[in-house]
């Protein structure tokens, strides 16, 4: 049986995860500063470590304890918008994360990493589906933080023996199960919710973008799915020498006006989205393509938008 180390494991997604390494038969470390995580959403069967990634001495400490066969590096700060107002604090939390716990694995001799990148590394691309080799070009400091992060890996495994791989995850939605619903307010279909409980519109930035039906079009990916995904990665990892970067989405675009007529299908009501003016930075069509992560890692998404809004509502109320 091997063990797993989870950074940020408390958090969203990271709570998902680690459910899915225990039902695969791995033992899980949790390991959150509880900056934004919740330590109620760590599974009574992992082990909990409440610290910072940044302390190299005890994410080392704890990979040695626990004999950990590899990571999965989900910790980070994720709000793009506070990103370019605080450039430092992610430059520090998610850089400097990465540079403490790749010095803690050289140092314990831990050679298996699975990295939560992101879809903002490929910023405002010229064509859609965007494949793994498009070149990446961060619109936000968020953004670079995750591409550096990418980098820092690809480099340390030629130095010496770590096998890896960095997931770039679309738009994560939905819960696994009432009690793991996204908390934080900086996505779509939380913050459709968040507005429905204000008494408010949804509101729908910009109806002028060069899509079918004039708003942004993303690929939603259920964290169920993706928690899938992580298994198969760190199964991957622990086979053998692996170095390679996997799309995590489901190929299908939805736009915004989707997500809308959605929602309204789930809650059994119009809600009455308004059209307002276009937010800065927003790419038109984001959607990934998954030809590499089905044919080398063999996994794909199962559930569709309805499955992640239908989870999401439930877990809202
Ligand atoms: N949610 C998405 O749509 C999405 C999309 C692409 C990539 N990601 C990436 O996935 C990862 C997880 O995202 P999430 O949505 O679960 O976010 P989250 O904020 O719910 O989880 C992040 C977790 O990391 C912890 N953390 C933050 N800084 C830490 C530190 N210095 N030391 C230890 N723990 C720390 C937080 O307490 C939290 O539990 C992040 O790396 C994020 O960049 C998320």
């Amino acid at each position: 049986m091997t063990t797993w180390l989870l950074t940020g494991g408390a958090g969203y997604i990271g709570a998902h995860v680690a459910r899915e390494l225990l039902a695969s038969g791995r033992q899980v470390v949790v390991l959150d500063d509880l900056s934004a995580g919740h330590r109620e959403r760590v599974p009574a069967d992992a082990t909990f470590i409440g610290v910072s990634v940044l302390d190299t001495a005890a994410v080392r400490d704890a990979l040695t304890r626990y004999d950990v066969t590899g990571v999965i590096h989900l910790a980070a700060k994720k709000a793009v918008g506070e990103s370019v107002e605080k450039p430092l604090l992610y430059y520090r939390e998610n850089v400097g994360g990465m540079v403490s716990l790749l010095q803690a694995m050289a140092d314990a001799g831990t050679r298996c990493l699975v990295y939560s990148s992101s879809a903002a590394v490929y910023g405002d691309p010229p064509w859609s589906p965007i494949s793994e080799d498009t070149p990446c070009a961060p619109l936000s400091p968020y953004g670079q933080t995750k591409l550096i992060g990418e980098w820092m890996v690809r480099d340390e495994a030629v130095a010496r023996p770590l096998s890896w791989v960095s997931l770039r995850y679309f738009n994560v939605a939905g819960a696994g199960s009432p009690d793991l619903g996204d908390s934080s307010a900086n996505n779509l279909i939380p913050l459709v919710f968040a507005a429905l409980d204000r008494g408010e519109a949804p509101r729908v930035f910009g109806t002028d973008y060069p899509t079918d039906d004039g708003s942004c079009v993303r690929d939603y990916i259920h964290v169920s799915d993706l928690s899938e995904a992580h298994v198969a990665a760190a199964a991957l990892c622990e086979s053998g020498e692996v170095a390679t970067v996997f799309n995590v989405g489901t190929g299908r675009g939805a736009s915004v006006w989707q997500v809308m007529a959605t929602v309204s299908e789930v809650v059994g009501r119009d809600v009455g989205a308004v059209a307002v003016e276009r937010r800065v930075g927003d790419p038109p069509e984001l959607v990934a393509s998954v030809d590499r992560i089905a044919g080398e890692l063999g996994w794909s998404a199962s559930r569709d938008l309805r499955d992640m809004i239908a989870s999401a509502y439930a877990a809202h109320r």
